[in-house]
């Protein structure tokens, strides 16, 4: 890859003492690299030793005329390509998150217009507070990118997610952000969360979905060029950077706005978990218990919704398919019978009877499931990092069809 301008930003925390791995496997790559520092990770990494690898001065001090005569903040922010914060503590993604910048980095995260690449670094009871996940979502929806944090033994003692990535695995995600648009030119488009099907005006039948896997997916062709739409169900979730957003509330909804754009476009992922069923009459206003026989329960009655998978399957042409199966046993035999019967080029396997995979959670352990047979387990990642192996196995299958190189796993 050709040399990239990177600016380096460490935070406070005892990982920072990883930092010059980071900048030299930077650096060894042929990249530009500059690094600033808050006063606090000061005291955990020495800025001689950066400035020593990176062979530009360290800049840690918002307000030294020395330091600001030298490269002031603002060009600093403008000369970056892309700003790897590593480590990012919880309170830097707080004040990132809300555009504070009362010190150097933040003034730079504040002021820059390139990407930003976050390697978070705490205890993991920082990481899973509603604050700071919160932050986090907040972040992603604006488009920064993570990496990592990792789960394991941390340095306060305890052992959960919240360790920073590696520094080797940083360095790869920093050349992924730079990377090439490798799907520029591509139409794609994704489904997530679940979809709502109304009994009357005010109840429905719904599901446990979110729709982070499927706006992970959606984000993530974004950044790498494509033209992507996302069809979602009701979900909180802001928009990625790049997407075009269709909400949507029932089955019956979702199969008219992914009907229509699948028209045009090349790739469909469809994360959302759409339901089976659907009350037969949606009744207007509010069903009364009044107007029901007392001490009586109700029945209702429900009808079939499209598959709309298998809708799209049957006249796919040369798009490339990709459909999700949420499994609680037999993972794999159910997603290979789901595969077969949906006719689609590739089945995303996830067990949701795991706490830390499926709906509503950062991570999900999924399997790729071939039509060959073939079946790739992955490990428990972020969904973030599903989407990346994803959409790699996607671009690695169009490669290998305009090579007319048939079909199958690639
Ligand atoms: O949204 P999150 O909280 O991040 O959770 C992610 C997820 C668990 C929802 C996601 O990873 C996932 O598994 N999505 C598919 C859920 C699902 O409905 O699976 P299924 O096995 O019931 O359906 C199989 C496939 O057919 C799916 O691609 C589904 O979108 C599609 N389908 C299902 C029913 C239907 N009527 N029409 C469809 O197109």
């Amino acid at each position: 890859m050709e040399a990239r301008r990177i600016l380096v930003a460490g935070s406070g925390g005892i990982a920072a003492y990883k930092l010059p791995e980071v900048v030299r496997a930077l650096v060894q790559a042929g990249h530009d690299v500059r690094c600033a520092l808050t006063p606090e990770a000061t005291r955990f990494v020495s800025p001689l030793v950066l400035q020593a690898l990176t062979q530009s001065p360290v800049r840690h001090a918002l307000f030294d005329p020395s330091e600001e005569s030298q490269i002031d903040h603002i060009s600093l922010a403008d000369w970056a390509e892309l700003v790897v914060v590593a480590p990012a503590t919880a309170n830097v993604l707080a004040k990132l998150a809300h555009g504070l910048a009362d010190d150097l980095v933040t003034a730079v995260l504040l002021a820059t217009r390139a990407r930003i690449l976050v390697a978070p670094a705490m205890n993991v009871n920082m990481w899973e507070h509603p604050a700071t996940r919160e932050n986090v979502e907040r972040l992603r929806g604006r488009g920064v990118a993570f990496a990592g944090p990792e789960a394991g033994e941390l340095a306060c003692g305890w052992v959960g997610q919240g360790r920073m990535a590696e520094p080797l695995d940083i360095a790869a995600a920093a050349e992924l952000e730079l990377g090439a648009e490798s799907l520029a030119g591509a139409r794609v488009v994704v489904t997530a969360a679940g979809t709502r099907e109304a009994i009357d005006d005010v109840r429905s039948l719904t599901n446990r979905s979110s729709g982070r896997m499927g706006f992970e997916i959606a984000g993530e062709a974004a950044r790498r060029g494509a033209e992507v739409v996302l069809v979602a169900g009701p979900t909180p979730l802001s928009t990625p950077a790049g997407v075009e957003r269709l909400d949507v509330e029932s089955a019956l909804e979702m199969r008219d706005a992914v009907l229509r754009e699948a028209e045009t476009a090349q790739i469909i992922v469809k994360a959302a978990a759409v339901a089976d069923f659907r009350p037969a009459a949606a009744v207007h206003g509010k069903i009364k218990k009044e107007n029901l026989a007392p001490d009586t329960g109700m029945t209702l009655e429900l009808v079939r919704n499209p598959d709309i998978l298998a809708e799209l399957c049957a006249s796919k042409g040369d798009r490339v398919v990709v459909g999700f199966a949420a499994e609680s046993e037999e993972l794999i035999p159910a997603a290979q019978r789901k595969l077969a019967r949906k006719g689609c080029d590739l089945i995303v396997a996830n067990d949701v009877s795991r706490a830390d995979a499926g709906f509503d959670v950062d991570t999900n352990a999924v399997s790729f499931v071939w039509p060959g047979g073939e079946v790739e387990e992955l490990p428990l990642l972020s969904k973030r990092d599903v989407a990346s192996r994803l959409l790699d196995r996607i671009e690695a299958l169009r490669a290998k069809r305009r090579a007319g190189s048939g079909e199958g796993r690639v």
